[in-house]
């Protein structure tokens, strides 16, 4: 479905990323795993057309090369950016209809409002408020109800559990278990390995814009340890 094929990311003169390839099959839920630095959320930058980018990236049999954001938001690709960037003076109801500007199907979105909203009834409650007043578990819902609002595809989850206290961070682990049980295709990037584990069919291991390693949920459970002292980032 989504395959990057020696892809290196820019951020104006430095390469951030330095060749990497990467495959998701339909359904599938995969991981991108590494310390700060590592290239993740350039690589989700990437392919969701917020970074530039050299090498191969396609969707769905698409080359997105010169492709705007919008054009692959609307062949389903959607990001949810790490840090909760929602729209903090926008009321939550008005954050859901950001995510929905590519689509033009009205009633589809009302009622795709109405679906999110009984998903997360906290959010429902606080439709009206804006989205800064949010708690930063509620604004990590937002931020991904709102990405799911262009009905992708794909979702892209950027480190969607950090920060939050542990509660929360096993809400948001179960949520995208629900998403993943619902058929959703989902490329997700975490420092939190074991959580992200349990949810992943696959995972790649970033370090320093190179890939480490790369392996199914066994193979990369057992690295884990060799993983730890190579990159100091935590998997326990
Ligand atoms: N806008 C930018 N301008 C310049 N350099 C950048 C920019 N964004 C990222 N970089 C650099 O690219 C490299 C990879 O950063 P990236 O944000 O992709 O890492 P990451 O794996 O997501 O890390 P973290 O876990 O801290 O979010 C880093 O060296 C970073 O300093
Ligand atoms: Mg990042």
């Amino acid at each position: 479905m989504l395959e990057l094929h020696n892809v290196r990311v820019y951020h104006g003169p430095i390469e951030a990323v330095h060749g990497l390839s990467v495959s998701v099959s339909e359904g599938q839920c995969v991981v991108l795993l590494g310390p700060n630095g590592a290239g993740k959320t350039s690589t989700l930058s990437a392919i969701a057309g917020v970074a530039s980018s050299r090498g191969q990236i396609t969707f769905n049999g698409h080359d997105l090369e010169g492709l705007s954001i919008e054009e692959r938001q609307r062949l389903g690709i959607a990001l949810a950016p790490e840090g909760r960037r929602i729209f903090s003076n926008l009321s939550v109801r008005e954050n859901l209809l950001i995510g929905a500007a590519t689509r033009t199907d009205r009633p589809g979105v009302a009622s795709d409002i109405d679906y999110w909203f009984s998903t997360f009834p906290v959010l429902h409650e606080r439709s009206d408020q804006a989205a800064g007043t949010l708690s930063g578990g509620e604004q990590q819902m937002l931020t991904i109800a709102r990405a799911l609002m262009s009905k992708p595809r794909i979702l892209l989850l950027d480190e969607p559990s950090l920060g939050l206290a542990p509660l929360i961070c096993k809400q948001i682990f179960a949520l995208i278990d629900s998403l993943k049980a619902q058929g959703m295709t989902i490329l997700l990037v975490e420092q939190n390995v074991r959580d992200a584990l349990q949810l992943a069919d696959y995972g790649y291991m970033l370090n320093s814009g190179n890939l480490m390693s790369e392996g199914d949920r066994e193979t990369l459970s057992r690295q884990g340890a060799s993983m730890s002292t190579l990159t100091g980032i935590n998997h326990t």
